[in-house]
């Protein structure tokens, strides 16, 4: 059996987590292709909560194997202290259900510093990255300068590795008057996680591709989102990393004929978190209405660092782009539910810049910045959907809202998301 590749169409924070979750069922692999713990994968089994960040959803499935690929950036001791929570939560964590590539890039101290470096060092015109060190790992990775996962399978070599690599960037940070990095307290704290992750250590590109032909299903689970992508969102207002459906190929080592499925997630509406441009976002009642208080998990406060999202209309032009960048063979429509209750619904079909209409995504910042979405508005619905299992008994409105959102983006929308536990996902018969 092939693949199916699993991607954000917005940015990020779609629900990718529960829909993995729903498609893990049938898979025998689950695999994580880019991106690192910036991520945050909420799912919801039985009024559990998990919280996830680098190990795939796959994870809560007794049969799935999940793999942390090469496409990844892996803080080795937040991993160490996830598989530690979830075996807390009695999901066991073993070689047997996980593997983390060899050609994965170690993401240490001396990232996480320069993150921090970087952003304060922007100002006003800082990204407003999760701190995570995720783009100083990649730039170390492209600069070919990268520490590997499959380094920390010769304690001592990595060690010296690890250790040079903290003390040179400690040197840099303290030049540019930041605070110095303790190496050999870090190099040691690594030292005790490489020990433990050690069983972990697999070429998983060679895994991947054995299973494949064997005729396994594998899912490629995709982090954060299209308009994130390095190379196709909203430069540089984006990750590191290639969240969109080639990088899954290059993330993982594997084919693009292995791969028959690409679904999309779509959030009912859009939200972003960090800076850049949003053209549908609002304020005021709407938006405080689409982000929820805080209360609840599914309000829109960020899993990984508790930001406040960005809240606005559903953005068609952005699912009509991440349709045609991935090629979306299907969308995943999630939190229809949160629209109950608003009288009438805007979808952005197009942007006007200046004099110039724009049917897609613009491809520059400056254009972007001054988009205008042209909206068309649709009537909305009162009824709570949280309780409805059936498609024939969504109301007619919300139907109609889901069709109009397909019909836009040329793609099929069969299955929506009416609440956060596993079981509230509503399927076209
Ligand atoms: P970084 O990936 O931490 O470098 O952050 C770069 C941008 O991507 C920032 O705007 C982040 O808020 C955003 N970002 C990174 N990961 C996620 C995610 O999982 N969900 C939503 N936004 C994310």
């Amino acid at each position: 059996m092939p693949a199916s590749i699993l991607i954000g169409a917005q940015w990020g924070d779609e629900g990718k987590g529960r829909v993995a979750d729903w498609l893990a069922a049938d898979a025998d692999v689950v695999a994580r292709y880019a991106g690192g713990d910036n991520a945050g994968h909420t799912v919801v089994v039985q009024d559990k909560v998990y919280k996830l960040h680098l190990i795939p959803s796959g994870i809560l499935h007794d049969h799935v194997m999940c793999v942390l690929g090469n496409g990844m950036v892996i803080n080795p001791v937040n991993l160490v202290r996830e598989i530690k929570g979830l075996e807390a939560e009695g999901v066991s964590v073993t070689p047997e259900n996980l593997l983390i590539s060899t050609r994965a890039h170690i993401i240490s101290p001396a990232h996480t510093a320069l993150d921090a470096a970087s952003e304060a060092q922007r100002g006003a015109d800082k990204i407003g990255t999760t701190l995570r060190g995720i783009g100083p790992a990649y730039m170390d990775k492209t600069g070919r300068s990268g520490l590997r996962i499959g380094q920390m399978q010769d304690i001592e070599l990595f060690a010296e590795a690890l250790h040079l690599q903290l003390r040179t960037t400690s040197d840099r940070l303290v030049k540019q008057g930041f605070a110095a990095l303790n190496a050999d307290d870090e190099v040691a704290i690594y030292i005790e996680a490489a020990n433990f992750l050690r069983p972990f250590i697999a070429d998983t590109s060679d895994y991947l591709n054995k299973r494949l032909k064997a005729g396994a299903r594998v899912l490629c689970e995709g982090a954060q989102g299209t308009l994130l992508d390095v190379d196709h969102g909203d430069y540089p207002f984006v990750t590191s990393s290639s969240p969109t459906s080639g990088g899954a190929l290059t993330g993982l080592g594997i084919g693009p004929l292995s791969v028959d499925e690409v679904v999309g997630v779509a959030k009912a509406f859009s939200t972003r978190v960090g800076s850049g441009p949003m053209p549908t976002e609002l304020d005021g009642d709407i938006a405080t209405r689409l982000r929820g208080t805080g209360e609840n998990f599914w309000d829109e406060f960020g899993t990984t660092t508790g930001r406040p999202r960005r809240c606005g209309w559903l953005d068609a032009v952005v699912l009509r782009y991440a349709a045609a960048v991935n090629g979306f063979t299907e969308m995943v429509l999630t939190k229809l539910d949160i629209l109950s209750g608003i009288d009438t619904l805007q979808i952005a079909t197009a942007y006007q810049v200046g004099d110039r209409r724009y049917e897609t995504n613009p491809s520059t910042m400056a254009e972007q910045e001054r988009a205008q979405p042209i909206y068309e508005s649709l009537p909305g619905w009162q009824e709570d959907l949280s309780g409805i299992r059936q498609w024939s008994a969504l109301p007619e409105a919300a139907r109609a809202y889901i069709d109009r959102v397909a019909a836009l983006c040329d793609t099929p929308i069969r299955t929506v998301s009416v609440g956060p536990e596993r079981d509230q996902l509503v399927h076209r018969n």
